[in-house]
């Protein structure tokens, strides 16, 4: 017992001085940063009580023009917040080859639908991308759009009757949107009709919530794999939670299966996935947990990133009500000239929804 003690006290002794010594990093370089916290250095409410452009907001309002970039600590890993436009702009293009790699946690081999285009790295990250790049040419966007109208009508019908029964005219859209945008991932990467947006109790409406919240393991214990990657992928470690993963492989299996076994074709993601897995690259071959795994990045880098975009532009046009209408007329400009039809070359046509969208109403004449 007191040499399991011992060793247990000397273990921790020694992590304590090897985060002592990493949360020296950018002291020791003489960059200017934040006096990082232990153990979680500079994202200590990350998760809890700030997501994380409220951690690195006023940090980089802090720096900002004081230097062309500050240091910061997530964990125990450096992390340098670039503060200068040139260098952003050296980072993304001239010097990329040196900056591919996001860094986040993904184990293709026990974690497989952690093994997506936005956490791989190196070449694995640069092999996918390359055969993705044409599924998200503006062509196939094109081919995808009919899918989407589809659901958005439903959308209107959900809207309607909600306008009709709302207790003092207030509608709570957040959670609308949210379940509008979890149908169109459901029906584009999916291939599934998943009836959100009728149904708040559906499953795949829990699941994106879980998918997006829930970790399989305990904050810190996340936090470290999301601080040391490489090494928790070398001890197997698994970030999503078994239930979320068995849902969603569970979802793509049974899809591939059918289509494939009925010959079915649905213009949608899952049809531009399995085609490349059939195309049967030698040099780089798509799996079925490949295709998973970007459809499961559909969920997660879409669902919150589209509806919350689509709430502040509808609480922004609530409180302007000049845009609004501004908007209004466009929109109905356009669809005479497109035979009143949502096309996809009449949604190209909406310049101003464009702008509504971008947040540039707000220096655009009305
Ligand atoms: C308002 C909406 C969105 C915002 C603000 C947004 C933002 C971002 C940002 C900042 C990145 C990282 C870029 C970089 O590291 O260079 C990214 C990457 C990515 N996003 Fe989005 N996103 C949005 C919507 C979507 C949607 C709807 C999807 C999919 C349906 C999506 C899928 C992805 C993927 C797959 C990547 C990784 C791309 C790669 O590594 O090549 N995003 N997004």
């Amino acid at each position: 017992m007191s040499v399991f003690l011992a060793l247990l006290v000397l273990s921790v002794t020694i992590f304590g001085l090897f985060l002592k010594y990493r949360h020296g990093f950018w002291q020791r370089r003489g960059i200017p940063h934040e006096v990082p916290s232990f153990p979680m250095g500079d994202f200590k409410e990350w998760r809890t009580t700030k997501g994380f452009f409220e951690i690195i907001g006023p940090i980089y309002k802090k720096y900002k023009g004081t230097s062309p970039f500050a240091g910061m600590f997530l964990v125990f890993r450096p992390v340098a917040l670039i503060l200068d436009m040139d260098l952003v702009k050296n980072i993304l293009i001239k010097d990329f080859n040196n900056f591919r790699d996001r860094g986040v946690f993904s184990n293709q081999r026990d974690d497989p639908l952690t093994g997506h285009l936005f956490a791989l790295d190196g070449t694995k990250w640069r092999d996918l991308r390359q055969k993705l790049t044409s599924v998200f040419s503006s062509g196939k966007m094109k081919y995808m759009y009919p899918t989407v109208i589809k659901v958005a009508e439903d959308f209107r019908k959900v809207l309607e009757e909600k306008q009709a029964t709302a207790v003092g005219g207030v509608i709570e859209m957040s959670e609308l949107l949210s379940r509008f945008t979890a149908d169109v991932i459901g029906v584009c990467a999916f291939g599934i009709d998943c009836n959100c947006l009728h149904d708040p109790q559906a499953e795949f409406v829990s699941m994106c919530k879980r998918a997006v919240i829930e970790r399989r393991h305990n904050k810190f214990i996340d936090s470290l794999m999301e601080g040391a990657p490489k090494l928790a992928r070398t001890l197997r470690m698994r970030q999503l939670p078994q239930e979320v993963h068995d849902f969603y492989m569970g979802i793509v299996h049974k899809t591939i299966e059918y289509r494939e076994q009925n010959n079915v074709k649905r213009n949608d993601l899952m049809d531009l996935l399995l085609e490349l897995k059939n195309k049967g690259d030698k040099n780089f071959a798509i799996t079925v947990n490949d295709i998973a795994a970007q459809a499961f990045v559909f969920l997660i880098a879409g669902l919150e990133t589209s509806s919350t975009t689509m709430g502040f532009a509808l609480y922004e046009l609530a409180k302007n009500q000049a845009i609004q209408d501004k908007l209004r007329r466009e929109i109905s400009d356009v669809l005479e000239r497109h035979n009143n039809e949502y096309t996809y070359e009449a949604m190209q046509d909406m310049r101003y929804l464009d702008q509504v969208f971008s947040g540039e109403w707000k220096t655009v004449e009305n």
